[in-house]
């Protein structure tokens, strides 16, 4: 779903500049707080029955079939990466204003930014280049496996560099433990995946969800693809070893908002595990 939250990000740069708030409506959790219809939510031509055959669908989902390094894949090595270490020193420990919404599958968010300069979003830096947040959105069950093991839930979240490439996802999976998660917390009540509602300004502090899985320490890393449709190439996935700890009830209501969404597991090819 990277590209449609790309395609969210452009209509919402030039959304929150329109005094029209059309759309609005009530909102059985929101309460009074602003909400309005996502656009984004557009019908999308794939779903998950077929992930196995997306190429089929349109012949611009051809590297889905076709692709040397697509995702999500198995981690069948134990071996942590000493390579491609992200620094995290740019992803500042605040608050900062973004939509929350439903990407028709799971909850997602996406922060607001000038339209065209993303470079006042939290920052990491891996092999001598600087990537920033668009957004995350959540996945039920994990894409990603793990010695064959899947978690319940995997977050992604989206970087971009200053030119708004994607560059590089970080894969966090979720599993219950006994302590509520604060990442988690703050987003208050989740959105249905029917639900069309979006809550705008919903202040999220990122950095949470990395100090929450032991700072991205430990980690698995390889070249990888989008996950979705057109399943593009070339972006850099890193896949902390630490789940992201959420309560019992925190995943019940993740889960509850979310619908199946994890493409099938691809065959591990050029993708430089760890490399
Ligand atoms: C979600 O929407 C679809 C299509 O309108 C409907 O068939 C389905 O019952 C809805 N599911 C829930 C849980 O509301
Ligand atoms: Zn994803």
């Amino acid at each position: 779903m990277l590209t449609s939250l790309f395609l969210l990000s452009a209509l919402f740069s030039t959304a929150w500049s329109c005094p029209k708030h059309d759309n609005y409506q009530s909102h059985p959790h929101l309460g009074r707080r602003q909400i309005r219809v996502d656009k984004g939510r557009e019908p999308k031509d794939w779903n998950y029955d077929v992930s196995a055959d997306w190429a089929t669908i349109n012949p611009e989902y051809v590297l889905c079939q076709s692709g040397t390094h697509q995702s999500p894949i198995n981690i069948a090595q134990q071996d942590l990466s000493t390579l491609h270490k992200p620094n995290f020193e740019g992803y500042q420990s605040v608050k900062i204003p973004g939509n929350f919404f439903n990407w028709q599958f799971a909850p997602a968010w996406t922060p607001h930014h000038p339209e065209g300069d993303v470079t006042g979003l939290p920052s990491f830096n891996f092999d001598g280049e600087e990537v920033f947040n668009i957004g995350w959105h959540i996945h039920a069950p994990s894409e990603h496996l793990i010695d064959g093991k899947r978690s319940r839930a995997e977050i992604h979240m989206v970087h971009v560099t200053a030119e708004e490439h994607e560059a590089a996802v970080i894969g966090i999976r979720l599993a219950v433990g006994p302590q509520e998660s604060a990442f988690i917390k703050q987003l208050g009540p989740m959105i249905h995946y029917n639900d069309t509602a979006q809550l705008e300004g919903l202040e999220v502090n990122l950095r949470l969800a990395i100090d929450e899985v032991g700072g991205v320490e430990e980690f698995w890393t390889y070249k990888g693809s989008l996950t979705t449709p057109p399943c593009s190439e070339g972006l850099r996935w890193f896949l902390p070893k630490q789940e992201l700890i959420v309560s019992e009830q925190q995943m019940v209501e993740i889960l509850a908002a979310s619908r199946f969404s994890h493409r099938v597991e691809q065959p591990v090819w050029l993708h430089d595990i760890n490399l």
